[in-house]
């Protein structure tokens, strides 16, 4: 592996009798920077919604910050700007970083913006590490950064089985599954989605890791085409990755796409692709979105959510995930 320049600044102990907030970002950053240290990390949450007045999620990225407000009240979708001065003075102190690396989202900003579409056009990429492998971020341009730490113990999972195997990842995003199982070792890494520009992105991740475009290809398709196709050429898989959208609306696609109707067919379609000894892993980000196990009688499922929350995410409900096996 190359070699692994993390930014995780030293930042020093202490308590502010003033400043709930900044004593509990202090606390939990010193806490996780030792096993970022270890695990080749510099990408991770330092807050999350803990203290209830603070309703945010903060995300470090390699001395950048990524600020979400979850408004508690109809009507005040947006922070006051008492509190963006406070923890963008909070994190200025404790970082010594500049506001121009605090970057805030709030749920407001979604709406506005149709799902996945661009914000801006900044082009203000950088390199972040997860488990010593190198991912591009964007924290400017676009709804979601290129990286969901939430699915970082996730993707952790799918490389310690991916060794020696054929992989395919289904709603790829910026390939995150497939560059940790490419970079684990598996022999080959195939990767959905329907976007150009995620794709793309996906592309430059495999890239970034030294990682070769003939064993590990990327395909722009709708997942559920796609998995028609692909069972009439009678590939088979040892690893499939499906982490779908809770909802998407596509001009690229004949229908809507809903997780709680769609998840049936995906995996049934997926089971067909699935070699004997092969795992399925499914995930989702809907809160409300219930598993059932009957629509697979052949099937052994395991939730393995509890497992692959990270040690920085509070909310065990952040995603939850599945394994099936034939
Ligand atoms: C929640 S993200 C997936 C996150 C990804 N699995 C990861 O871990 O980084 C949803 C992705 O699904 C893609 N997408 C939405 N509908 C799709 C469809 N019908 N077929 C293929 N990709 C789709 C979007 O372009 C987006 O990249």
């Amino acid at each position: 592996m190359s070699e692994v320049n993390l930014f995780l600044p030293n930042i020093a102990d202490g308590e502010d009798k003033h400043s709930i907030i900044k004593n509990r970002i202090r606390k939990n950053y010193r806490h996780i920077r030792k096993w970022a240290k270890r695990t080749q990390t510099d990408c991770f949450r330092i807050y999350d919604r803990e203290i209830p007045q603070y309703p945010l999620a903060i995300d470090f990225y390699s001395g950048r910050f990524c600020v979400q407000y979850f408004s508690r009240q109809r009507g005040q979708e947006e922070p006051t700007s008492d509190l963006v001065t406070e923890i963008e003075t909070v994190l200025i102190s404790l970082f010594a970083t500049t506001r121009e690396s605090i970057y805030w989202r709030t749920r407001a900003k979604r709406k506005e913006t149709r799902q996945y579409e661009k914000m801006n056009r900044s082009k203000e990429f950088f390199t972040v590490y997860e488990y010593g492998v190198k991912f591009k971020v964007n924290l400017r341009d676009y709804l979601d950064t290129g990286l969901f730490l939430d699915h970082r113990e996730t993707r952790q999972f799918v490389a310690s089985h991916a060794k020696g195997k054929r992989v395919l990842n289904l709603f790829a995003y910026t390939c995150s599954f497939s560059v940790h199982a490419a970079v684990a070792g598996a022999i080959f890494t195939k990767s959905v989605d329907l976007s150009n520009t995620y794709t793309a992105w996906g592309r430059e991740n495999l890239l970034l890791n030294a990682l070769s475009l003939k064993n590990h290809e990327i395909i722009r398709a709708d997942c559920l085409t796609f998995l028609d196709e692909e069972i009439r050429s009678k590939t088979q898989y040892d690893l499939i990755v499906i982490d779908p959208p809770t909802i998407s609306r596509s001009k690229k696609m004949q229908q809507l796409f809903d997780i709680q109707v769609d998840y049936i067919e995906l995996i049934i379609k997926a089971l067909k692709l699935l070699s004997k000894e092969g795992m399925i892993v499914f995930s989702t980000n809907s809160r409300h979105f219930v598993f059932e196990n009957s629509y697979f009688p052949s099937c052994s499922i395991r939730d393995i959510s509890e497992k692959t929350l990270p040690l920085d995410f509070h909310d065990p409900k952040i995603h939850r995930c599945w394994i099936i096996t034939h």
